[in-house]
């Protein structure tokens, strides 16, 4: 039992930015969101994978198998689960894709186009390059206005590059001050700041095929059961 906890804290890098240290026994993720880092993470319990993450360096123990979690390909790459591991020694991990940069980016609108009677994509061009993932989204804020921010997703996807234009699918809420002055029809000129990428729940970069999640449901609605259904469960049925 004595040997089950490490001695004293180890350091901890991450994605290469200055190393963190970490609390006797504290996990990565812990240790990362203590120190300000916003690393991908979703259920911080090793049921989701969101916080997979390759050990470069180092040594770290598990709090659970991650077995039924990551694949073989992952597992052979040295892919860990930041939320169930704490450093033995001090270790460099890498999150691929996460660059964790969340900036403040003043832009103007260049164009509202209406898309239906209620929905506009909204179009914005940045004062600087930004660089996002499919899935995430972003805070806007009116310029010189008080109302408050809200958050969007990006409407396309971001070149590998970054990108300084922008769009966001807005539909008009009724009462809704951000979405009535986006969708304005002096709407195009108007300055707006961005804060973003928000968000961990993104496609990531997989070798395996992508499932998205409707064509899953379709699969499984499109496949009958195989099991027959029981009279239970006709006799259920009728009842609506
Ligand atoms: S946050 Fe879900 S597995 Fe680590």
């Amino acid at each position: 039992m004595f040997g089950l906890f490490s001695k004293r804290a180890h350091r901890v890098v991450i994605n290469g930015r200055p190393a963190l240290t970490l609390t006797r026994n504290e996990t990565i993720l812990n240790g990362a969101l203590r120190g300000g880092l916003q690393i991908p993470h979703s259920c911080k319990v090793g049921g989701c994978g969101s916080c997979k993450c390759r050990l470069l360096e180092g040594r770290v123990r598990e709090f659970t198998d991650k077995s039924y979690l990551l694949s073989k390909e992952d597992i052979a790459a040295n892919m860990i689960l930041a939320c169930q591991s704490a450093p033995r020694s001090d270790v460099a991990v890498e999150f691929p894709g996460w660059s964790g940069d969340i900036r403040a980016i003043d832009g103007r609108i260049t164009a509202v186009d209406p898309l239906t009677r209620d929905i506009a994509e909204i179009r914005i061009r940045l004062e600087q390059p930004l660089h996002y993932r499919a899935g995430q989204s972003a805070r806007l804020k009116a310029s010189g206005t008080d109302i408050p921010e809200r958050s969007y997703s990006f409407a396309h996807r971001c070149d590998a590059a970054g990108t300084r234009d922008v769009a966001f699918i807005v539909r008009a809420v009724e009462q809704g001050r951000m979405s009535n002055w986006l969708l304005d029809a002096r709407a195009p000129g108007r300055r707006i700041r961005l804060t973003g990428p928000q968000g961990d729940f993104h496609l990531r970069d997989a070798s395996r095929p992508v499932m998205p999640l409707p064509a899953a449901a379709a699969w499984r609605r499109s496949t009958p059961c195989s099991r027959p259904r029981s009279r239970t469960t006709r006799r259920s049925s009728t009842n609506r």
